[in-house]
């Protein structure tokens, strides 16, 4: 029993893939003891993918740590007087109807303090990152892992969970991040794009931008006049084809580029700081020639980031091939079961 609390599985049921990491703490370190992923072709199958998924990967636990993402919760900043972190989510959850577009009756509620530099002002007071969550969504979620025999022991938002994955990629990793920086995750999915602002590890920003690498496939099936399935597989290994792939995409992914931008000028403009780097990851990130591409449009160092670097892996139960190939897309799935 004890043995087994140790482990526990990120489950990111994304809209095109399901993904699923193992984590097991050993002494004091996070191995990977399981990983698979599925792709799922139609929202109807999801429930029988994952139990495909659970049942190929042979993970030692059944305790999974999921997320909610889309259009069912919503990001607000916020400012509220300075309060400790027992009374915010009480003093949240009676100011929050006028910030979300759901009745507050209907949410869960999560509310984060962000920091501050107000020494200056009489009335003290602090912004605050809240997130609402259509609470039958998240009792549908559970319920249907329940079903399958799953133990669901949290449900999150991608966007938190990438930054819990680059909290452990610092703390196994010390050293390597200077302190005090301010990264982006970007988390390119199929549907949409998650992204997470950290300043010194802290998440200080959270937005989803509706696109993502569907939109990429649709724009190269209209361009060269093919279906979608035959255009998902041109996206992902062009060939010879590369160049007139990438010129099908180019303006997606341009307007991509430039959405994100703005969230970073927001953040620049609200928190006075700049972001210094941008990480890329989810499964659009796989791309040739992406990170180029962003850090034209953003003019800030891009990189592709590898978030189960240094993480040790039991090979015994993991497609280690597969997994460093595919690392990318498996940000939230490891923050996910990182948090827990
Ligand atoms: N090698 C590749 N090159 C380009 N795109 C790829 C590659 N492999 C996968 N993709 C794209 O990545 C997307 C899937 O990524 P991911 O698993 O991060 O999305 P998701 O979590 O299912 O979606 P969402 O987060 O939007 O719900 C798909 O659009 C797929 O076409
Ligand atoms: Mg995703």
């Amino acid at each position: 029993m004890l043995k087994q609390r140790k482990s526990i599985v990120g489950l990111d049921i994304g809209s095109s893939c399901i993904k699923a990491v193992e984590l097991t703490r050993e002494k004091y370190d996070h191995v990977i003891t399981g990983y698979a992923q599925i792709d799922v072709h139609h929202e109807s199958s999801r429930q029988d993918a994952i139990a495909e998924l659970m049942a190929a990967a042979k993970f030692r636990t059944k305790r999974v740590a999921t997320a909610v993402s889309g259009k069912n919760v919503v990001f607000r900043f916020i400012t509220m007087p300075e309060m400790n972190d027992d009374k915010l989510l009480q003093a949240v959850r009676l100011e929050a109807g006028k910030y979300i577009p759901f009745d507050v009756e209907d949410v869960e509620l999560g509310a984060q303090r962000l920091e501050m530099d107000s020494d200056d002002l009489a009335i003290k007071e602090m912004k605050v990152l809240l997130v609402a969550a259509k609470r039958a969504v998240v009792q549908d979620h559970s319920r249907m892992l329940t079903e399958l025999g799953l133990q669901p022991v949290s449900v999150g938002v991608d966007g938190f969970a990438l930054g819990n994955a680059w909290e452990l990629g610092d703390s196994i990793n010390p050293g390597v991040q200077e302190t005090g920086r301010t990264v982006a995750l970007v988390d390119i999915g199929a549907t949409k794009t998650s992204i997470n602002i950290l300043r010194d590890n802290i998440s200080c920003f959270a937005r989803e931008v509706p696109i993502g690498g569907q939109d990429l496939t649709n724009a190269i099936a209209r361009r060269l006049g093919i279906d979608p399935s035959k255009a998902e597989d041109l996206k992902r290994d062009p060939g010879d084809d590369l160049g007139v792939m990438q010129e099908a995409i180019g303006q997606t992914l341009e307007d991509l580029g430039n959405e994100v931008n703005l969230s970073f000028d927001f953040f620049e403009n609200q928190f006075d700081g700049e972001v210094q780097e941008v990480w890329l990851t989810g499964g659009t990130s796989l791309l040739p020639m992406l990170e180029e591409s962003f850090e034209k449009i953003f003019e800030k160092r891009t990189k592709t980031w590898n978030p189960i670097e240094g993480l040790m892996v039991k090979a015994d139960n993991v497609d280690v091939e597969a997994l460093n190939q595919l690392s990318p897309q498996l940000a939230v799935a490891v923050g996910l079961a990182a948090a827990n």
